[in-house]
């Protein structure tokens, strides 16, 4: 049986390279019997954590805020895999994709030691030049703090605008690397 896949996509651009990154991920993962879902964050109504320490009372509704949250939760909890995707905004994530991850710590509440679920990860980042050391960095800490299992990591540099990744052998990477879960 398949896993359960679920993509956080940050990217504004839904025909850019964040997204074309992506539907080669899913199309290697579909092809392989996983069932995938992706949530383009920035079409979503999405506010950020408010650190109110008030969620996890309502393990249906984890925060105390809500909105189009409440339409990622379910899906989150019942995966394996979380896909990480966004473009490299000033040597960071996107803020639709922080805005969202910061939110799962809702789902941490439901737990009475604030322990994450365990999860298999990947991330997957576009970028004009090469600087993916800090969104790394970040991603790393995932896996050493919240016990997250990186399935790996496609980042492709010196792609600007949408089509620039277009016979990039980064493209096959992320078909691959979909292929591979199951
Ligand atoms: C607000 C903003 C900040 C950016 N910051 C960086 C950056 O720090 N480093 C970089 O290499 N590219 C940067 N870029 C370029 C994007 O990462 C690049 O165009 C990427 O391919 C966009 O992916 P998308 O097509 O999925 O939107 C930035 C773009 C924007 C709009």
């Amino acid at each position: 049986m398949g896993k359960k896949i679920v993509i956080l996509n940050g990217s504004p651009r839904m025909k850019g390279n964040t997204s074309s990154l992506t539907a080669e991920f899913r199309r290697g993962a579909e092809e392989a019997g996983n069932e995938v879902r992706e949530f383009f964050l920035p079409r979503m109504k999405i506010n950020g954590c408010l650190g109110c320490w008030k969620g996890g009372k309502d393990p249906e509704h984890p925060c105390a805020q809500r909105d189009g949250m409440d339409e990622i939760y379910p899906v989150y909890r019942e995966a394996d895999v979380v896909v990480l995707a966004s473009p490299l905004y000033y040597w960071s994530v996107s803020g639709f994709l922080k805005n969202a991850f910061d939110r799962l710590f809702a789902v941490a509440e439901c737990d009475p030691d604030y322990r994450n679920p365990r999860k298999e990860c990947v991330l997957i980042m576009a970028a004009e030049g090469t600087g993916f050391e800090e969104s790394e960095y970040w991603y790393d800490r995932l896996g050493k703090h919240i016990g997250w299992k990186s399935l790996g990591k496609v980042l492709c540099g010196n792609v600007a605008q949408p089509g620039d990744t277009e016979g990039r052998p980064e493209l096959k990477q992320a078909y691959d690397l979909g292929k591979t879960i199951y």
